[in-house]
Formats: structure tokens, sequence, C-alpha cells
């Protein structure tokens, strides 16, 4: 483990629960997406309360190399978005970012619009399965643009402008449902796209184009209508909080007997989650107090049930709920059942596990009623876990962002001194997640 400085090492002293209150902001997966779509704005947006992660400073890189001025408000978390001089960027510089995020796709449409022309680096992001792009690429082809492999990524122009289409999902991808969004909005026409994602960061996605001057109506049954507008705004917006980081401090609550009140976390977002909570055994408590409100995740005491989840798009269970949740089911008695639905290779990460003394076992097969792509294609997308198992210190790699958190759960709640390798990566998308362990009595230190 000679390859990592000292910031990106973590010394995790376990066997203590986790104990107080934090506050999550606006989600990762929204801030980002409505960063992008300020660039089809043609006045300055403001988006409040953004987390301090790395995602973020990756799009504001990639919006500073397309001629965005982005500057922070007097408010912690306030940034402008300042579009009039949108420009095409360097190649080289957009490649730059390429290992570190998946973001830049989402430029495709806001950039045809504003300048006739985009290019997609070579797609980083956690590995998690392919992540292939196939269906923007096919979404974009639709609207007319022309896609077209250079040497460092795909080039795209639009000779005879983007105008609307049919459009239908062969599976609900948030990527591309977002990509479709920002395209259609100024598209010709109107566009109506079946099969789409309708999480809930994608529905905030919708109300920021909608202050922007879009018109989108979101119908029953996975069905989306945008009707083309000539020019777009921009917007000011306060993102729906991070159901992902709530759930995971809530998941390291119940794994570690502790009690951690998430400050902004929002009951509507995350049912799902609240009832496989129950289900396991852990205890919640909703205080809807405007703007202090938030959810109070505990372990009651006693034993933790073995519980079947399966991870689904939206309203289902959450693909990046499922490893923070898996830490807590090594703790609870019986066996329990996960199939991950949603990536190909997301249980990984259950190995560490497996080396700090946990029991999992990972299977082909499908060990779930859910429609799942990957049943029959060898992929490792289920488990058993039995439990409860004592969990010991180990060293950890971090292989992704959510497995590293769940690393990091798993060392809290082990015996012994863990160190985790590979940290940054949690930074991605977990603000300042080494100041809130702190904040809830943990015992950690950097290097
Ligand atoms: C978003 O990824 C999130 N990322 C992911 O969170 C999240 O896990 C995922 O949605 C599902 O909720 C961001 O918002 C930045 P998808 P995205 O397109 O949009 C397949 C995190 O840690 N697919 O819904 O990339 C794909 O392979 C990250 O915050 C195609 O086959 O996910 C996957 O199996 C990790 N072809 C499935 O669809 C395509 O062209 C769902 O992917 C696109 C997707």
């Amino acid at each position: 483990m000679t390859n990592y400085d000292a910031g990106d090492v973590l010394t995790v002293h376990g066997g203590a629960p986790l104990n107080g209150e934090l506050r999550v902001r606006g989600a990762k997966n929204l801030v980002s997406k409505a960063m992008v779509a300020a660039v089809l704005g043609e006045t300055p947006s403001t988006l409040f309360d953004v987390p301090a992660i790395r995602d973020v400073e990756v799009v504001t890189g990639l919006l500073e190399l397309h001629g965005v001025t982005v500057t922070r408000g007097p408010l912690d978390g306030e940034l402008h978005f300042d579009t009039s001089d949108v420009e095409s960027a360097n190649v080289d510089e957009i490649n730059v970012h390429a290992g570190s995020s998946r973001i830049p796709i989402l430029f495709c449409g806001p950039l045809l619009h504003r300048l006739g022309h985009a290019f997609i680096p070579d797609l980083g992001g956690c590995n998690i399965g392919g992540r292939p792009i196939d269906f923007h690429i096919q979404a974009l082809r639709e609207f007319g643009a022309v896609v077209e492999k250079s040497e460092k990524g795909m080039d795209i122009t639009a000779p005879n402008g983007l105008h609307g289409a049919k459009l239908q999902l062969p599976y609900p991808s948030v990527g591309a449902t977002e990509q479709i969004l920002l395209t259609a909005v100024r598209a010709e026409g109107v566009t109506e796209l079946r099969n789409a994602a309708v999480e809930p960061e994608i529905i905030d996605l919708i109300c920021v184009l909608q202050k922007m001057g879009a018109i989108i109506k979101v119908h029953t049954d996975r069905v989306i209508e945008i009707q083309g507008v000539p020019r777009l705004t921009g917007y000011t917006h306060r993102p729906i909080p991070d159901r992902i980081e709530a759930a995971s401090w809530g998941a390291a609550a119940l794994a570690t007997r502790g009690d951690v009140f998430v400050r902004g976390a929002r009951q509507a977002d995350m049912m799902t989650f609240l009832n496989l909570f129950t289900s396991v055994g852990g205890a919640f408590e909703i205080d809807d107090t405007p703007g202090v409100g938030g959810i109070r995740f505990w372990h009651p005491g006693g034993e933790l049930n073995a519980v079947a989840m399966e991870t689904d798009v939206h309203p289902g269970f959450m693909t990046d709920w499922q490893q923070p949740m898996v830490v807590a089911l090594t703790q609870a008695r019986g066996l329990s059942i996960v199939h991950e639905t949603v990536y190909e290779r997301r249980l990984g990460y259950t190995a560490a596990l497996n080396q700090m003394g946990a029991t999992i076992q990972t299977y082909r097969e499908c060990l779930g009623g859910t429609p799942c792509r990957f049943g029959r294609r060898n992929f490792m997308h289920s488990a058993v876990i039995a439990g409860p198992s004592k969990l010991h210190a180990a060293d950890l790699v971090i292989p992704d962002l959510r497995a590293g958190f769940s690393h990091l759960i798993a060392a809290l709640a082990a015996e012994g001194t863990s160190r985790v390798y590979g940290v940054k990566l949690i930074q991605r998308g977990y603000e300042d997640f080494e100041g809130k362990l702190n904040g809830l009595g943990a015992h950690v230190e950097l290097g």
C-alpha cells in the first residue's frame, strides 16, 4: 500500500457506536446535472446548498473550460453561473477530466444548442459495471445529431439542428433520461420519451428546467413529454437533499448500534429505504420542521432481522443504498438475500467484508423475482449474507464511491484498528465525511 499519500489513508479505531447529528445538503446526483443545465440558459443561474465535494469541483472545471464563469455567493453552498460567453473547450483539457466523471456526456445537448457542436471524452466514473453510453448516443442521433468516433472520444454536431423525437429507452436509465431532457427542451417540436427514469433527482431536474422556461409534462407509466422552446433563461434553485448520503449515515448508525440524526433528510424521497430499515429492525423518527428537520436513525437494541431485498429503479430500493445496508445486514440474525438488478458488478466489495469476518456468498443466479438483465450473463449479482458476524479490523482498499463508504462503515463497526486506503474517492460524493465522523464520536485520523 505504498502508492497512497497520507491524505488518502484513514485510520479507523472501530467498535464504538456513531452517535450525534450531521447535515446533508443538495443531492450530488441533482446538483451536477443542474450545473450542466445552466449552460442552456441565456441569463445567469444560482444554485443553493451545493455540497463541497469532488464531483462539484469536476463539473465546475468543465463549466469553466466552456467559458462559464462560476462564482461563490455570500451563503455557504451558493454558486452562480454566468453563461453569457459559452465557448468550445480544448479537447485535451476536457480529457483531463475524463477519468474522474461521467458528467461530460450530459454537456452534449446544451453545447449543441449553444454552439452547434460538442465533444465527449472517453468516460470515467465508478467501476461498477460496463456502464455503456449506447442509449445516449442513440437518442442524440434520433434528435438529428451526427455522432462520430474520434481518437480521444466522440465528436457530435447537428448540421440540420435538433428536432423532437419519439423515443423509448430499453431500460429506465437515469443518465439517458437526463440526456434526453437536456436536449429536448430546446429541440424543435415535441419529444415523447417512454420508459423514462423518474428518480426524485430527475423530477428535481425537471423543476430546474421548468424554472428556465421549459415545457415538460410527466405522465403516468414513465412517459415524459417535452415541448421544445426557442430559448431558456437562468434559474434559481435549492436542490433536493442527498438521499444517498442520508441513507448511508442511517445504515452506519444501524451497523454500529448507534443513533444518528441526519438533518436535511426527507422522508418522501426515502420511503423505500425506511421500509427496509424498519424490516431489518432499525428505528427511525421523522422531524419535518421546515429548515431544521431531518430523520433520526438508530439501533433500538436487541438483534437485527435478516431480509430479502432487491435493488431497482425508482420507486424501488436504490442501488446506491445497497452497499451500506449490506454492512448492517452482516449484523442481522439469519440469511439475508440481495438481488442487484441495476448494475451487473456491484457486489465485488463484499470480498473485503468477508476478509473482515462477514459470511457473504455471491451468485450468478437471480435470487429474486424482479426482472433483471444479468441472470443468464454470468455476472455475480446476487448475494446471501449469513449473520450475525463479528467484524474484525483489516486493511482495506476502496474500489468505488459507495462501496468505499460501506468499507468505512465496516471498519467503524469492527473491533480493532483498520486502515482504509483511497479515501479521497469518498470525497467525490460525501462532503467533509471525516469531520462528520469526528462529530459522531468516531475515532478516526488521516494518515
Ligand atoms: C446514475 O448513474 C447515478 N450517477 C448513479 O450513482 C446511480 O447509481 C445510477 O444513476 C442509478 O440510480 C449520477 O447521477 C452521476 P443509469 P447513471 O444510466 O446515470 C445501463 C453514485 O455513486 N445503461 O441509470 O450512469 C447501465 O449500464 C453513482 O452516485 C446502458 O446499458 O446510471 C446500468 O446497468 C454510481 N446504456 C443501468 O443502465 C446506457 O447508455 C442504469 O444506469 C446507459 C445506461
